[in-house]
């Protein structure tokens, strides 16, 4: 009988256990895919051997270089934790849209289903201590 009555309670103690913890936010923001758009730890997705272009100033591509288009996903690594989490509510609720943020919404219900507001802070403290 009493191993009947423990098996709820354990199983019980192990969900709200899960809950309790803060998700590992390195994982998370890989797990999110995150890094497609702003780079492993958040570094931005400008390689240090991309160039300037001496005349136009322009990116200079080479040959393995990421997709033209992807400069403009903002490095987040050493940024100030209150901006971060500031824009990424923004981003989240609707509040800023300048045109690519759209791009970030796509994964607006992977955020909701993995994601409470506990985790996106520690999210974002993780990014502004990345020097
Ligand atoms: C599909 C590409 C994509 C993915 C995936 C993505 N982002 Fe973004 N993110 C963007 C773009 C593009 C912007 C700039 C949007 C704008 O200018 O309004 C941005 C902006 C941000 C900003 C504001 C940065 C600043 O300097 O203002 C934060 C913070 C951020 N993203 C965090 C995240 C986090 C955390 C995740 C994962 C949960 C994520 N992003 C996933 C594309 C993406």
């Amino acid at each position: 009988m009493r191993k009947i009555i423990l098996l709820p309670v354990i199983i019980a103690a192990i969900i709200s256990s899960n809950l309790a913890f803060a998700k590992n936010p390195a994982k998370l923001f890989k797990q999110l895919t995150c890094v497609t758009c702003h780079g492993q730890q958040g570094r931005g997705m400008i390689r240090r051997r991309d160039r300037l272009h001496p005349k136009t100033g322009k990116l200079l591509y080479k040959k393995g270089d990421l997709k033209k288009g992807y400069e403009a996903y903002p490095k987040l690594a050493g940024q100030n934790v209150g901006y971060l989490i500031a824009q990424l509510q923004d981003i989240l609720a609707g509040r800023r849209n300048n045109g690519k943020t759209s791009k970030m919404l796509k994964i607006k219900p992977l955020i909701d289903k993995l994601t409470t507001e506990d985790d996106l802070k520690a999210i974002t403290s993780y990014l502004s201590k990345i020097k």
